[in-house]
């Protein structure tokens, strides 16, 4: 699916005004077709599509991807922020990634602790000059710039790590196109479950979430499987040297698909073309180009 249905206007050569567009994703895996449960995630992706395209009209890439994501981070039926998977020492510890496309600019946190919205760390990082913190310094960073303890924990997230059960949705993401042209990613994940304590994931690297002048991509799937194949900045590399996005897209999955890993990503570009691929039964997501919106 590709969208291209962009609105150009320029007044008096010197402002330039496009329709903004959105897609948000809710993790890759396999999908639960008949189950009641996929249900209700796409109906809790269209509502947050539909707030942060308000949203994102009366604000800019940047405020609307920290809300679409904060949203999601919200949502306990989503693996980031409240809902968060357990580590295999039933702490859980989750990781956020924030890139302004404009200032190819990135920053993250990486396992940080009892945070509502690791995402809203990730963007005091972005102002700093070292941008990527982890583990306790990250928490403790947070804690200093005046972010409250919160569980994310939630008792269907306990049962799960209990009887040591891996969910089948997971990391969330969102991608934004402003109507100044700006390119904006943000992507956050609770991990994969049961994992070794303290495992990186891919959400805040360079292959889970990127974003150039051209174009943002937010990863989701198996971590280590995206960091092989460094997906989101390998999809950027390949638009910088001259592919279309479908063409980078579909390049940089196919010997991914080959080797039978299980990820996917979501991704706009700077025409507004929109574009979600996967190697995985199914990903969850939702796209809203100003005239229309679909769920998936
Ligand atoms: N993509 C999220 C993770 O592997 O933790």
């Amino acid at each position: 699916m590709s969208k291209s249905s962009v609105k150009l206007w320029v007044l008096n050569g010197m402002e330039a005004s496009m329709t903004p567009k959105l897609i948000i994703h809710g993790g890759a895996g396999a999908l639960e077709n008949t189950s009641e449960r996929a249900d209700t995630i796409r109906a809790a992706l269209k509502d947050i599509l539909v707030e942060t395209y308000e949203f994102l009209k009366q604000t800019d890439a940047m405020q609307a991807v920290l809300h679409g994501v904060r949203l999601l981070e919200d949502e306990p039926m989503f693996n980031a922020g409240k809902g968060s998977r357990y580590q295999a020492d039933g702490t859980i510890r989750m990781s956020a990634a924030l890139m302004d496309g404009t200032a190819r600019r990135f920053s993250g946190v990486i396992n940080i602790q009892a945070v509502q919205h690791p995402i809203d760390v990730a963007a005091l990082l972005l102002k700093e000059e070292h941008r990527v913190l982890a583990g306790a310094q990250a928490t403790e960073y947070a804690r200093a710039k005046g972010f409250e303890a919160f569980d994310p924990g939630t008792p269907y997230r306990l049962q799960e790590h209990q009887n040591s059960v891996k969910g089948k949705t997971g990391t969330v993401g969102v991608v934004a196109l402003d109507s100044k042209g700006a390119i904006v990613a943000g992507t956050s994940t609770g991990g994969v479950g049961g994992e070794i304590p303290g495992r990186v994931s891919d959400s805040a690297t360079v292959a889970g979430n990127y974003a150039t002048t051209q174009v943002g991509i937010s990863s989701t799937g198996i971590g280590e499987e995206i960091v092989d194949y460094a997906l989101a900045a390998g999809i950027a590399a390949r638009m910088e040297d001259g592919m279309s996005l479908n063409a980078a897209g579909t390049k940089s999955l196919a010997a991914a698909k080959a080797a039978g890993c299980s990820f996917g990503f979501i991704a706009l570009d700077e025409s507004g073309a929109i574009l979600a691929d996967k190697t995985t039964e199914s990903i969850f997501y939702a796209w809203h180009d100003g005239q229309t919106q679909e769920t998936f």
